[in-house]
This record gives C-alpha cells, structure tokens and sequence, in this order.
C-alpha cells in the first residue's frame, strides 16, 4: 500500500482501525522512507560542509542537531543557489586530488532538499556515521610556530590580516616534500600563506618584534614570494615521491593569517598559528613554484564583468604542471587558465566559474599537465566591480585585486 495514503488518511481513520491494526505501524514505514539528519544527511554534511562547519570551524555547527535543524532551509537555499560549499576548480577541467571534497552532487543536493520539505526530521542518533578523520604527514621534520599568541582586531569587513616572521634555521639548503597548516584556532581562522621574504627585513614600521606578529594588509608584500596556502578544511600538501621545493639556508618565511570575525565574541579569541613541514637532503625533481600572472589591468569603477587576459609564451622549456594555487582578490568571480599548445589544442589546467576568495585551495593534480617550449599558458580574470565607484588596480592590500596561478611544476623529462 502506499505509505503517502495511509499518512493522509490516518488521523481520520486511526481511531476505526485501532481495534485491528497497531497504530504506530503506518508511522513507522513513513520513518524508515524519510530523508533524517543523522541517517542521510550527517554523512553529506561530513563529507562538503564539515570542513568548516563543525565546532571547531569557521562557520555555524553542523554537528549540533539543533542547528542543522534550524539551518534546513538556508542549507537548501544555499546548496541550491551554488554559493555552499564556496566554489572551487572544477575537476572536470582537471582532476586533482580531494575534489570530491569540495563539490556536492545533485542527488545530495535533492536529499537535502526533501530533507528540509519533509521538516527536517533527525532519525535515529544510532544511524549517525562515524566522523571522518583528517589526514596529517606528521611527523613534521620541521615545526615553526608564530612565536605569540594573537588576539585579532577585526575591522569593518570582519577581517583581520597579520604576519608573523618564522625563521627555518637550517643551515644548509632543504628541499620541502609536504607542508601542512597547523591551524591553533579553526574558528576565526580563514586562511593561511606561507611566503619567502627572501630575506627583506619585515615589521609594520611600530618597531614591534616581527616574529611576534606585525600588521599586513592583504596578501603578502611586494618582493615575497608565495609558497603554499591552506583554506578551512584544506589537506596537507604532500608532493609525489622524490619531488621536493627548496628552501635556502636560513630562509626568513612569513606566515600570514587571515582572521574573521565568525561569531559573537570571536574578538576575545586567541590564535598561534605556524607550519609543520617535511624536508628531505635531496630530491630526483625539484618542485619549482611558477608564478604565472598579470599586473597589468584597470578594472573600472562600476564594471559587473570586467576580464583581464594574459597570454604568456611559454620560454622555459618542457616542464610537467603538479598543481595550481588559483588567487585573485574579493571582487573576483571567474578564472581560468590553460595551456594554449603549438599545435593549436589546449589543456585546461584550472577553471572555476565562480570564485570565492574565502575558499582558496591548491589543487594539486592526479596526473600532470606537460608544458613544452613553443606552448603558451592562457589565464583569464574577470571581477564584479559593479557596487564599487572606485577602479580597481593590481596590488597586495585585499581591495586592490590580483590575477595569478601560483603554478607548481617539475623540469619535464
Ligand atoms: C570553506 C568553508 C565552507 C564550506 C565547505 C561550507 N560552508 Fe557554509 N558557510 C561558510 C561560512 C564562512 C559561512 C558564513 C558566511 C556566509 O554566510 O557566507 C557559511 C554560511 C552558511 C550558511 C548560512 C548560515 C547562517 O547562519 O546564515 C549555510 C546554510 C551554509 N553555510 C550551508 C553550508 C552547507 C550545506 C555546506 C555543505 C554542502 C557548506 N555550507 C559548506 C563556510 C563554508
């Protein structure tokens, strides 16, 4: 019999059938059909929205039933209008590693959905999987930690931007085969860069001690070079075997951290945030971090889509792409870049038709991408400028705007 019939007609005929039928029964084959929370959607909110949904998270627990429940419409508006989880590459561009992470499928998004139609029912807890755990390259050969605890001060935008100089004390060079962020404080940490300072003296000009944090704008200073970069739910980067990024004797890294104000009283938190890295002596490949980019844009005052493009004669020989680290500023909404090949074909390396800039993740590839002398790469920008009355240029600070892949990639064999 149909489930959906015996649920209307019950309350009009349970009082006639209780004498031959037990009551709870029409109740209890609708329970075992319904989409619960702890059956059906914990197991899709741990795989897309834990990662920054949790208690220890940016953003509002999902793990606390009761605000699952309350957050049931909002989660199928926002699964529904593409804006959670925040846009990343797309895989179908390039496969990498972890994709599945960062995407919810249709047929999630549908059971979220009826999830939230039918109520928001919660199940039975004993249903609830077990909470995935996150992976680690630890043991770290290298641990450098932000030498103080901070207490950001948020400004208007809810952000606060601070550095912390850490000093890798090696007197010879490394070669660095993993990098994973040691994030001391989930809540009202939204984003990590480890750059090289190559050896400029750093500060904010307070005469403070730099390893004990100093005031930084946006992403990095002129002059420093990216080195790798971690999003909330963002997993260790560990190159294949034998590759490895160096780093010179004593190289003077900066860790900058982005912090948001996530909560009520997120500005009583503290943070003490680093990097744990493994190194080895020497490497079969040396990883070279590639920034390919452009400076040299206007974006204009009011534009809704204005594309900046870049197309770039690739001179240095054949080289195999292992990753990319897409980066623009907060008025970004689309990039892409590929590799345009001689014979006139191309290779798409990232394409992401939306663009969140709290959400920045390196996407480090299943296969490489093969780079030859002759081809060229391609990289396209486009931003939303459109509530702003002011042009927009090229610059580090977050309402200035940028336009790099930060491309990591081995010499081609
Ligand atoms: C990369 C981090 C991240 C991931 C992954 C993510 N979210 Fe979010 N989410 C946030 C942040 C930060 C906010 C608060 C800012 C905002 O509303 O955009 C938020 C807000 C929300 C809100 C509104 C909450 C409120 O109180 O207004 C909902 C609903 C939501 N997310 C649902 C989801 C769902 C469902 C998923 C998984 C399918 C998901 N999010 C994945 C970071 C994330």
């Amino acid at each position: 019999m149909n489930p959906l019939k015996i649920h209307l007609l019950a309350p009009v005929l349970a009082p006639l059938l209780l004498g031959n039928l037990p009551a709870c029964k029409p109740d209890a084959s609708k329970a075992a059909d319904d989409v619960t929370y702890y059956r059906d959607v914990r197991p899709i909110l741990d795989r897309t929205c834990a990662r920054c949904h949790t208690d220890a998270g940016i953003a509002p627990s999902f793990d606390d039933p009761a605000v699952a429940v309350a957050q049931a419409a909002a989660m199928q508006a926002r699964t529904a209008n593409g804006t959670m989880p925040p846009p990343a590459p797309d895989p179908d561009c390039r496969e990498y590693a972890d994709s599945d992470r960062y995407f919810i499928s249709d047929a999630d998004k549908a059971k979220i959905a009826a999830w939230a139609d039918a109520g928001a029912p919660l199940g039975d807890a004993a249903d609830a999987p077990t909470a995935p755990t996150p992976r680690t390259i630890a043991p770290f050969d290298i641990e450098l930690i932000a030498s103080a605890p901070f207490t950001p001060t948020f400004d208007a935008n809810g952000d606060d931007y601070r550095c912390f100089e850490l000093d890798l004390e090696n007197t010879s060079a490394v070669y660095v085969t993993g990098f994973e962020a040691l994030v001391n404080n989930p809540k009202i940490v939204h984003h990590v860069v480890l750059f090289d300072s190559h050896d400029q003296s750093l500060g904010d000009g307070t005469g403070g001690d730099p390893h004990e944090g100093f005031d930084c704008g946006g992403f990095g200073e002129d002059g420093w070079e990216f080195v790798t970069g971690w999003a909330p739910g963002g997993e260790p980067v560990a190159f294949a075997d034998g590759m490895g990024l160096k780093l010179n004797a004593g190289t003077k890294l900066v860790l900058q951290m982005h912090y948001f104000n996530s909560f009520d009283g997120a500005n009583l938190e503290q943070d003490q945030s680093g990097y744990g890295l493994t190194t080895t002596e020497s490497v079969d490949e040396r990883v070279y971090m590639l920034p390919v980019g452009t400076y040299d844009f206007t974006i204009p005052a009011g534009d809704a889509d204005y594309e900046s493009t870049l197309v770039f004669p690739w001179t240095y020989g054949d080289y195999d792409i292992l990753g990319v680290f897409p980066h623009m500023h907060t008025r970004g909404s689309r990039f892409s870049y590929e590799i345009a090949h001689a014979d006139a074909s191309t290779s798409c390396l990232v394409q992401m038709n939306d663009w969140d800039f709290h959400n920045q993740i390196t996407a480090l590839y299943d296969e490489p991408a093969r780079i030859t002398a002759g081809d060229a790469v391609s990289m396209a920008c486009h931003w939303d400028n459109s509530d702003n009355p002011n042009d927009v240029v090229w610059g580090e600070g977050t309402h200035d705007e940028m336009c790099f892949g930060f491309t990591y990639a081995i010499k081609g064999n």
